[in-house]
Parts: C-alpha cells; sequence; structure tokens
C-alpha cells in the first residue's frame, strides 16, 4: 500500500524517533509498505517518520544505480534500530534531495565512512561500515530518524535561499507526483 509521504513541518519529522519494539506487530506489512511508497516517489530512502511513524527504521534502495555503478546492484536493505558508532573518513560535498522536501535539492558536506549498528528485516544484528554513496544515504536516512532534515545542514546564506520554497511547502504548494501530507493537513 502506497502510503503518504509526511512533508517537511510535519512534527514527526522532527522526533528523535524510539526503537522498534520487538514485538512489533505487522512488521514485513511496514517494511512492504515503505518500499512501495518510496519507489513510488522516485526516491532511494525513506525514514520511519516520512511515513508518521516515529520508531527507528528506515529503507535504502540503490538498484537503480547499478546500470552505471555494480556496487549499488542488489543493495537494498532495511535497518531497524540503528546507531551509528562512528563517522571518519573524508569530508565529502554532493547534491541531496528529499521526498519530504520537494523540489529542493543542495549540497551537503558529509563524511565518507560510517560504522552502523542495526537489525535487518529478519531482525538479524549487524555491525558493518560502508563508505561513499552508501554512505551519504544512510547518514541521510539516519537523520531522519534524529529528527534531522538534510536543510539543516545548509549554510545560512544558503538556508535563507531555500526559505521561500521551505513556506511554500509548510503551506501546501507543492507539485508532486505522489500522495503527501503537508503540515497545513492535520
Ligand atoms: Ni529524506
Amino acid at each position: 500500500m502506497i502510503l503518504p509521504v509526511y512533508l517537511c513541518g510535519q512534527q514527526v519529522l522532527r522526533k528523535v524517533c524510539q526503537d522498534l519494539p520487538a514485538d512489533y506487530k505487522d512488521l514485513d506489512q511496514l517494511i512492504g509498505n515503505m518500499f512501495e511508497t518510496m519507489y513510488n516517489a522516485d526516491g532511494v530512502g525513506l525514514a520511519g517518520p516520512q511515513v508518521g511513524l516515529d520508531y527507528r527504521i528506515f529503507v535504502i534502495d540503490l538498484n537503480v544505480f547499478a546500470d552505471e555503478k555494480p556496487e549499488f546492484k542488489d543493495f537494498k536493505k532495511v535497518f531497524i534500530n540503528a546507531r551509528i558508532t562512528e563517522r571518519d573518513g573524508e569530508d565529502v560535498v554532493a547534491e541531496e534531495g528529499c521526498l519530504s522536501i520537494p523540489d529542493i535539492h543542495e549540497n551537503v558536506t558529509r563524511k565518507n565512512r560510517i560504522r552502523i549498528q542495526y537489525l535487518d528485516e529478519n531482525l538479524n544484528s549487524h555491525d558493518e561500515i560502508f563508505e561513499g554513496y552508501k554512505a551519504r544515504v544512510i547518514q541521510h536516512e539516519y537523520d531522519h530518524i534524529e529528527g534531522i532534515l538534510f536543510v539543516d545542514h545548509l549554510s545560512g546564506i544558503r538556508k535563507q535561499l531555500v526559505k521561500g520554497k521551505l513556506s511554500n511547502i509548510l503551506k501546501g504548494k507543492t507539485n508532486c507526483s505522489y500522495k503527501v501530507k503537508p503540515a497545513s493537513i492535520k
């Protein structure tokens, strides 16, 4: 089932999320819905708060880039109750966007390498290191479960420049091809 994507301005996007309870019912259904919602919106990552849930869960699928970059083949992952334990390597600048902040694309500086502990869709635990674009997407989604949005990383001047677009999103003035839930709708 395709879920509405909560837009910037919705309170849930600002919450530090809680761990997903071990006995959470319908986890498979939630994960399925999150992937379906993400694919429908042409996204490569989606986090719990973006579908209105303040739980530490996010999904990522980079297969869309696999033709050009084979390293992304089969990179379809679910991260539950994740904790980033290390961030190091170089600072890398690259453009990001977000399904919750339509029509805004801005450069964000992030560390090139992370170490993360998480549970997968079968609740098996992992402790892994990711680098490059994978590390970037994971950090973007991880920010979501910490109540952080990519525009928070922008410098004062860039923030000023996107202010008008952000206020349109708050008012629900967006041109999305997917179903959304703007802050103006309770
Ligand atoms: Ni996002």
